[in-house]
């Protein structure tokens, strides 16, 4: 799929928040700039959270409350390799929607049910991101089927 500038993806993601449930967890895939805080802005707006998204590029994780469900979003760049000490589990098997930028470095302490959201830049048009969605696992797959379901409408 294709979004062809920052509304668009903004759009996008609102209807990842609004399809989400307790205990999903996404993996935002994609380089430096490609959209990841961008997106789990939008998924904010989606779960119905008022209060302002900042990256937690320093704090690792920041924990939303008040929307429909809680968003726990995080930002594993600089501590992937400590991977199993940092207690993400927790997070992952919670109440909320985990919404992890990096997360593929993770290796080993990813989540045992997640979907993976790749974000690639087009070098021709600096606006327009691609995206694929891969699941792993049941919950993540109904979760997939959820967004799909919902681009559509
Ligand atoms: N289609 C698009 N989707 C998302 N962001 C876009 C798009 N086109 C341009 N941008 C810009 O790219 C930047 C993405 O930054 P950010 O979301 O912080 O990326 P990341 O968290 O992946 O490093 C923003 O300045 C945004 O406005
Ligand atoms: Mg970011």
């Amino acid at each position: 799929m294709i979004l062809e500038n920052t509304t668009a993806t903004e759009t996008f993601a609102k209807k990842i928040g609004e399809v989400a449930e307790a205990g999903d967890n996404l993996v935002l895939t994609g380089d430096l700039g490609a959209g990841k805080t961008t997106l789990t802005k939008g998924i904010a707006l989606g779960l119905g959270i008022q209060q302002m998204i900042k990256s937690p590029t320093y704090t690792i994780i920041r924990e939303y409350e008040g929307g429909r469900l809680p968003l726990y979003h995080m930002d594993v760049y600089r501590v992937a390799e400590a991977g199993d000490e940092l207690g993400l589990d927790e997070y992952f098997e919670g109440d909320g929607l985990s919404v992890i930028e990096w997360g593929n470095l993770l290796a080993d302490a990813l989540p045992r049910d997640y979907l993976e959201l790749i974000l690639t830049k087009n070098p021709d048009n600096l606006e327009e991101r691609q995206v694929t969605l891969t699941a792993y696992g049941e919950k993540s797959q109904a979760f997939k089927e959820r967004v799909l379901a919902s681009i559509v409408n």
